[in-house]
C-alpha cells in the first residue's frame, strides 16, 4: 500500500499560487461562494449547505481533519499577480491501496476563462504522481461541459460514462470519467 501522502502546503508557478485551505481564508472563500452561488450550485451539491461564514468555517475544520488523515487535500487558488482568490482545487477520494486520487475544483464565476484551474492542475498532478499516485481521475456530470473541457484541455483520457454515478438534488446523474495515468506520462 502507498504511504500516506505528504502534500506541500503551498505550490506555485508563473501564474497561480495554491495554498492549503486554512481558517484565515474563511471570509474570502465564503465571499467567493456567495458571489457565484447560482453558478456553482448547478454541479456542487454542498453549496446550499454553506449559508454563512460559520458554515464555511465548519467546512474548513473538516478539510483540516481530512488533510491530517491523508484522505483529501484542498487548496485555495490565487491569481499570482493580483493575489485574488479565484477558487479551490483538491485531491480527494485518495485510495492508497490502488494508488488513485480524484481531482475536484471550482472557480468564482468572474474568474473563469483565464485558465486558472488548468494552471493549478499541473503542480497538483506532479506532486501526486511524485508521491506514487498512479491514476488521477476527473469525474463530472455529463452536462458539465466546462468541467469536461478542463479534463480534455489537460490531456485526460475519456474512459466512458458511469451511469447514475453522482447523487445530487434528489436524483442520480450520469458522469463522464476522465483519467491520467502515471504510466502514460
Ligand atoms: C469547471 C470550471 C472550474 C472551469 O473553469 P474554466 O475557467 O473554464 O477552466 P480553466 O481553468 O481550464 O480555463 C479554461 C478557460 O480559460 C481560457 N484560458 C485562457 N488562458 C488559458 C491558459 N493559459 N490555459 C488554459 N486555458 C486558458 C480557455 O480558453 C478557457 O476559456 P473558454 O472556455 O472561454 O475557451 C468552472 O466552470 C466552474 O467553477 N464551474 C462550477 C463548478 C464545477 O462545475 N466544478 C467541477 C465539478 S466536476
Amino acid at each position: 500500500m502507498l504511504n500516506k501522502l505528504n502534500m506541500p502546503e503551498k505550490m506555485e508557478n508563473a501564474d497561480i499560487r495554491i495554498m492549503k485551505v486554512v481558517p484565515d481564508m474563511c471570509d474570502d472563500l465564503f465571499e467567493a461562494i456567495e458571489s457565484s452561488r447560482e453558478f456553482l450550485r448547478q454541479y456542487l451539491f454542498w453549496v446550499d449547505g454553506v449559508k454563512n461564514p460559520a458554515d464555511e468555517a465548519a467546512s474548513i475544520r473538516m478539510f483540516l481533519e481530512n488533510w491530517d488523515k491523508g484522505d483529501s487535500f484542498i487548496y485555495a487558488v490565487y491569481e499570482k499577480n493580483s493575489g485574488r482568490l479565484a477558487g479551490t482545487i483538491d485531491a480527494h477520494a485518495i485510495n492508497r491501496n490502488d494508488h488513485v486520487a480524484y481531482i475536484g475544483y471550482w472557480l468564482r464565476k468572474d474568474q473563469t476563462g483565464h485558465g486558472f484551474i488548468s494552471k493549478a492542475l499541473a503542480p497538483l498532478e506532479k506532486i501526486l504522481f511524485d508521491q506514487g499516485i498512479h491514476r488521477i481521475v476527473i469525474m463530472c456530470e455529463v452536462s458539465n461541459l466546462p468541467s469536461a473541457a478542463v479534463a480534455e484541455r489537460n490531456h485526460y483520457v475519456f474512459e466512458g460514462i458511469a451511469k447514475e454515478r453522482i447523487w445530487s438534488y434528489g436524483e442520480f446523474h450520469d458522469a463522464k470519467i476522465y483519467a491520467k495515468l502515471a504510466s502514460a506520462l
